[in-house]
This record gives structure tokens, sequence and C-alpha cells, in this order.
């Protein structure tokens, strides 16, 4: 499906009825990368999942796309849905950046946030030259140098060798990004700012998820958003990396629905 945003058209999937569920994706991927949460979750919530601007089927406009507007994006296609009642949060990596975002600026939309294979802080200088860079060799040689460059550390080392067909699945999703689209997202990352004081503001349920394996953010990131957190929940799952949600499904889920069993 797919709704006109300010400036560009959204893509989303929407599937289900109950309480909203919004799943946010990270980068360089897409809403598909939620398939297994979809599926799970719209028996009995109704679960929205959009692709963010410059990836999968959503229009790129040019950037930077700071997480404030992912998150800005995100709500208006709850008005766009007419979804007036809290939703739960769920983002993953640079999705989780942009959850963060949309509980600064919209805290009374939240009725509870999953935090997966993300963190609160800024990048360090290094972290933002790194950005720089991607966004210069996406321009100058196209998504695939950020394929190579991301896919063999997105997974855990043992997925490769058990999984290779989610390795093709993952490798695909990030080919449906556009050049603009990670130019934008590099950028916007860049520039986002520390998040660790909101964290211990925040006053709803919360769910830290991390894969043991992660090999771009560390399980201590997950750590130190938990500790902050006051009343939050961690779960590192074994056997995955950083896309936990696609390589350990059934534990990702089983944390996910026992979180949401427990919210009222
Ligand atoms: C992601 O998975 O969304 C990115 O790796 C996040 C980042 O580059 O910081």
């Amino acid at each position: 499906m797919k709704t006109r945003l300010t400036d560009f058209t959204m893509a989303y999937d929407e599937t289900g009825s109950g309480k909203p569920i919004l799943f946010i994706h990270g980068f360089p991927l897409n809403r598909k990368m939620w398939e297994p949460q979809i599926e799970a979750f719209s028996d009995n919530m109704h679960v929205i999942a959009p692709d963010l601007r410059g990836h999968g089927e959503t229009e790129a406009i040019p950037g930077p796309y700071e997480m404030e507007m992912l998150a800005d994006d995100c709500h208006g296609l709850l008005e766009a849905l007419g979804v007036t009642q809290p939703v739960v949060v769920c983002g993953l990596s640079m999705g989780g950046y942009a959850t963060l975002a949309f509980y600064r600026k919209y805290p009374e939309r939240a009725a509870g946030l999953i935090l997966a294979a993300t963190r609160a802080g800024a990048d360090s200088e290094e972290g933002k030259a790194n950005r720089e860079k991607a966004a210069a060799q996406a321009q100058e040689k196209g998504v695939s140098a950020i394929i190579d460059g991301m896919l063999p550390k997105i997974l855990a080392p043992g997925t490769y060798e058990t999984r290779p067909e989610l390795v093709e699945r993952v490798r695909e999703m990030m080919a449906e990004t556009s050049v603009e689209g990670v130019v934008g997202a590099q950028l916007g990352m860049k520039e986002r700012p520390d998040s660790t004081p909101l964290l211990t503001q925040i006053r709803v349920p919360t769910l830290v998820l991390h894969g043991a394996e992660d090999q771009i953010l560390p399980p201590s990131e997950a750590e130190a958003t938990h500790t902050a957190i006051q009343g939050s929940q961690l779960h590192i799952l074994p056997d995955a990396g950083h896309l936990l949600n696609l390589e350990q499904p059934e534990r990702f889920n089983r944390a996910v629905a026992d979180f949401l069993a427990a919210l009222v």
C-alpha cells in the first residue's frame, strides 16, 4: 500500500486488527525485513510497517534524512491511517534511532518501545567521517559498494554458513535501496543527537533486544540502554547478529509476545 505524506509517497504494509504496533526497519533495508514479525503479530494486532524515505518502495527525496524526519514520517503515516491510540514502536538499528526520536517528539503516542540492535549515543568523530565516506562511495560506485561493505558484517558469523538463503535475501533487500536513500540515511544518522539523556526519561514499558554476535553494534550497547531505562527488560539472543529478528525469529517473537502480553 502507498500513501502521500508531505513531500513524498510512502509504501507500507498494514495487516491485522487490535492494538497497533509499528515496525521501523534498519539501514539499508526495508519493511521486508519484518516478514516473520508481520506474519506472527498480525494474528491479533494492527501491524504497520513502512519503508522509510529512500528505502524499498518508498520514494527517495534529497537528504539528509534526520532521525526526527523519519519519526515525523512514521507519525504522519499513523495519522494517515487514522491510528489515534498509542502504539508500540519497534525499531531495529537505524529504526531504533528513529524510535527514540519518535519518543522524544511524540511521547504520548507511544504505548511501549522495543529497541533492537541499536544504541542511544551519537556517532564518534571517526563514525561521522565513515558516514561521509560511505555516502561518497555510494555516489561514486553505487549501492553495491555499500552492500559489499555491510553484508559480511550484518549477520552472525555462523549465519553465513547455515542460512545462505537468508544472506541472499538480505542482499536483495539492500539492493532495493536507492543511492539517494543511502546518502540521505548516512548523512542523517551522522547528524543524530545523543539520545542517552532521553533514556532516563522514558516512562513506557521498554524491551531491549540484541544479538549476542552482533558485529556492527556490540551487546554492551544494549546493556547500557537497559541500565538507563527504568524498568526495561533486556534479552541478548544467542546465535544472532545485527539482524536478530531474521536470524532468530522464534526467539525474537517469543520475547516480543511476552512483552506485549504484559502490556495492559
Ligand atoms: C543499521 O543497521 O540500521 C545501521 O547499521 C545503523 C548504523 O549505521 O548506525
